[in-house]
């Protein structure tokens, strides 16, 4: 009896120190305003080095700029923002309905401008507190998103002075850091 007792006593003692492996499916979803922000850190992360040590760098040693003509004109690079729309048409052709894009309040490209009332309120939300993403649900279709707006910042010389120099854009001061529009991202949610 002794000795069975023991023993029992050995199961449970080993059993509650070896840690328990879990799997992915046991936790709890993760939320996704959580899932939005990491998205946006890999955007975000990919944009700016691709403003910086790509697109800024060539300008400034006079090898090649950004125009929006990239493809046919063979010897210029894309703009920042085609980099992003054309990798964002790149991750919906996965079919896992993931999709971003760039809006201002200020677009060059009026097509770029706020889709609606509450996009406006979330790019001005993001101007005055850049740190926080404005969020909301929208419907497209039978089809539910989480959406988060993230400040877009002029994070180079080449934002800005691209920006200013455009002949279509409606705003001519920017300078080096300001919120310059905002970074949509729409992730669906379960139908
Ligand atoms: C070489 C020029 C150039 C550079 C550099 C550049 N942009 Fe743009 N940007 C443009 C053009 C042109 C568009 C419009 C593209 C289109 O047709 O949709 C645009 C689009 C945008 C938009 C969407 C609203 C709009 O104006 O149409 C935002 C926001 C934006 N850029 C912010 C930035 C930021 C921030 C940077 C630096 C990280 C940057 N841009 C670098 C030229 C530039």
């Amino acid at each position: 009896m002794r000795t069975l007792l023991c023993a029992a006593t050995l199961v449970l003692v080993t059993s509650s120190l070896t840690p328990r492996l879990l799997n992915a499916s046991d936790l709890p979803g993760i939320p996704p305003e959580t899932v939005a922000d990491y998205i946006h850190a890999v955007i975000e992360a990919d944009r700016t080095f691709y403003t910086i040590h790509v697109v800024e760098r060539q300008q400034k040693h006079g090898v090649t700029t950004a125009a929006e003509n990239w493809r046919t004109k063979k010897n210029v690079l894309p703009l920042p923002a085609q980099f992003l729309m054309e990798s964002s048409d790149l991750a919906m052709k996965t079919g896992l309905k993931v999709r971003y894009r760039l809006i201002s309040l200020w677009p060059i490209n009026p097509g770029n401008g706020p889709y609606n009332e509450a996009e406006k309120n979330g790019l001005e939300s993001v101007r005055q507190h850049p740190e926080q993403s404005a969020t909301n649900t929208v419907r497209d279709g039978d089809q539910t998103y989480f959406q988060a707006i993230y400040a877009d910042r002029a994070v180079s010389q080449a934002c800005v002075t691209c920006h200013n120099a455009h002949p279509k854009s409606p705003k001519k001061n920017f300078i080096v850091n300001e919120v310059m529009g905002g970074l949509v991202i729409e992730i669906p949610l379960a139908p």
